[in-house]
């Protein structure tokens, strides 16, 4: 698919169908977010693939996900990778200390990867999406639900699936409409 056409196309869906997704579809996608950037090539980012329905209904129950995809897919991120590369020769400052982090390096990588996974899914015909259902996610009980090391913080759950656009429910926060591009793009100064 055209990029242009890809990322346009690109939504949160709420409604999937129960079609199951190829396994092929899943490695592909996969494989291109893995080719998100990283800070100092860290590649801190991991995910958990869950197909079997009784797992799905377990972490749809602790995330509180209304959608029943058929792939659920857990972004999981590792600080500890991300200073263990910054304590490496080409990083480490002098007197031995790292970087004064601007902001945390992780999360932008982690969010960088999950944008892979939304546009090759998009470009496979299929939809992934991200509800954040603030202050029901329990990070730990689903690190011990999939067996994540502890060093690896997940971040939330990705539903994968063909887009069920008949049920789908759009969010009410889209009625806020897109702002004007003159107040996201400032040339040369604000
Ligand atoms: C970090 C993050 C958290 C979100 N949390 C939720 C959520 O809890 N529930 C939900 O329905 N959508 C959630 N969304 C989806 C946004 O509402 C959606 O991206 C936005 O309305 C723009 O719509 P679009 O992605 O279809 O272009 C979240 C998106 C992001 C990036």
């Amino acid at each position: 698919m055209d990029f242009t056409r890809t990322v346009l196309v690109r939504r949160m869906i709420r409604a999937f169908k129960p079609d199951p997704v190829p396994k092929e579809k899943v490695e592909r996608i996969l494989s291109i977010a893995q080719h998100y950037p990283s800070a100092g090539y860290s590649q801190e980012v991991a995910f958990v693939v869950v197909t079997d329905q009784a797992r799905r209904k377990r972490i749809r129950e602790l995330r509180d996900l209304r959608s029943d995809a058929p792939v659920l897919l857990i972004p999981c991120v590792s600080e500890r990778i991300v200073h263990d590369r910054y304590h490496e020769p080409d990083k480490i400052r002098s007197g031995g200390k790292e970087i004064d982090w601007p902001v945390p390096f992780w999360y932008f990588d982690v969010g960088c990867s999950c944008m892979l996974v939304f546009l090759a899914a998009a470009n496979e015909g299929l939809a992934a999406s991200f509800a954040g259902s603030v202050g029901i996610f329990k990070p730990g009980i689903l690190r011990k639900e999939l067996g994540i090391p502890e060093h690896y913080e997940p971040v939330g759950v990705l539903s994968l699936g063909y887009p069920d656009h008949a049920s789908n429910v759009p969010s009410p926060s889209l009625n806020r409409g897109r702002r004007p591009l003159k107040d996201f793009v400032h040339y040369e100064k604000w």
